[in-house]
């Protein structure tokens, strides 16, 4: 197997458990790489690090699996950690039968993400090492699971950084164009093929139980961002008066339409808007509101943004505050790692001074408990939300 040594200092660093070695980081090849291989990573002195995969075109040139001397990398332990991943998710006892299964380096499977949707199984390869283990994976979730279909969703961004030709389509079974799941007391409708992500935003799923903690029959809700009505639901659910529910997608509010028809829910309004500008026009009629979520999309895709992004989590939170009535809550998501739980807390000061409104954080919530995220990688906690009492 191909070897690498590392550079002197890198070693501390993965010997805490930290998986990837960038490429300038690694001082010497036992022999000319090949993209996607597996490897074994030494230290400058050729003690032992880790077992992994890598692709010598990539900034993040190595990624270790496993930091076992006893694991080496092969088919038999992406199986093992595939079904360590599984007993983990039935541990959790999730309220749906909707979860990610593999959260890429969460689960110890860098590259590889599953979504579980009932039945029916979305599988996303974003390295090129992983990539190589497809057979590998499909077969033991069909093992595993034994699904009905499984369907592979491609991230462009990371096929084109990584090199991957891959295409989207159904790898086992039969995939229908829609699956109905359920979350707690709700029903989702799923579009795997088309709809973002693969297909429904399972991270959020905590929050959005937690949302039904604030809301009060009769209140007026605003779900901004709301996709397929995740947030709208639960506040409907919870007996809201009214709630207002703003996307640029129509796709997306028109199965939100369905969502809250199935779950005979009559009290939503479907707003096809950009946000900025909508908020800026609820404000104008002077609308008010018990309780705002505003989960918006990545604005930071990498640290080079990060300064607009702020300016945008700004606008949104300063429009936010307004429109949240004197006792109501708000919350603000990031989904960007760029964007740290703290940069959520300066943007929310800097809009409650500008907009003159006291407010005190009443809850963080972040992705739910089948994304775990890795301690020794601060952006694997990608998802942070900060929840507010407006005063
Ligand atoms: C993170 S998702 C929201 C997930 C949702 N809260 C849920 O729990 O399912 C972000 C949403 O923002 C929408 N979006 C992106 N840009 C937008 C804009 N400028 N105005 C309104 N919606 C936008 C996308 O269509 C997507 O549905």
């Amino acid at each position: 197997m191909l070897q690498i040594r590392v550079k002197p200092g890198v070693e501390d660093r993965i010997r805490g458990f930290f998986p990837w070695i960038y490429r300038p980081e690694i001082a010497s090849f036992s022999r000319k790489p090949k993209k996607g291989e597996l490897v074994v990573v030494r230290d400058f002195g050729g003690r032992f690090l880790g077992y992994g995969y890598i692709n010598p075109e990539v900034s993040i040139a190595v990624r270790i699996i496993s930091f076992d001397k006893e694991r080496p990398v092969n088919e038999q332990l992406i199986k093992d950690r595939i079904k360590e991943a599984y007993d983990y998710r039935k541990r959790l006892y999730i309220n749906s039968n909707a979860f990610r299964l593999v959260h890429s380096e969460g689960d110890l499977l860098p590259g590889l993400i599953v979504d579980v949707y009932g039945e029916y199984v979305a599988v996303e390869f974003t390295t090129y090492g992983m990539y190589r283990f497809k057979d590998t994976v499909v077969k033991t979730l069909v093992e595993v699971l034994n699904p009905k279909g499984i369907y592979e969703k491609v991230n462009q961004t990371a096929l084109k950084v990584e090199g991957i030709e891959a295409s989207e389509g159904t790898l086992y079974g039969e995939v229908p164009e829609e699956i109905l799941i359920w979350e707690h007391d709700l029903k989702f409708l799923i579009n795997i093929p088309e709809g973002q992500k693969t297909g429904f935003f399972l991270d959020q799923r905590y929050a959005r139980k937690f949302v039904r903690s604030l809301v009060e029959p009769e209140d007026v809700c605003l779900d901004v961002f709301c996709h397929t009505g995740g947030f709208a639901l639960n506040m409907a659910k919870m007996g809201a008066k009214r709630v207002v529910a703003v996307d640029i997608s129509e796709p997306a509010l028109k199965v939100g339409e369905r969502n809250a028809q199935i779950n005979g829910l009559s009290n939503i309004e479907w707003v096809k808007a950009n946000a900025f500008d909508f908020l800026r026009e609820l404000d104008r009629k002077g609308e008010r509101f018990d309780v705002v979520v505003i989960d918006p999309p990545s604005f930071a895709k990498n640290r080079h943004s990060v300064p607009n992004a702020l300016r945008g989590y700004k606008e949104l939170c300063v429009r936010g505050l307004k429109l949240t009535k004197r006792g109501g809550y708000m919350a603000i998501f990031s989904c960007s790692f760029h964007i740290t739980e703290e940069h959520l807390l300066n943007v929310l000061r800097e809009a409650s001074y500008d907009v003159r409104r006291q407010v005190r954080v009443i809850a963080k919530t972040y992705q739910d408990k089948d994304h775990p995220w890795i301690l020794q990688m601060p952006n694997t906690l990608y998802l942070k939300g900060v929840w507010v009492e407006v005063m």
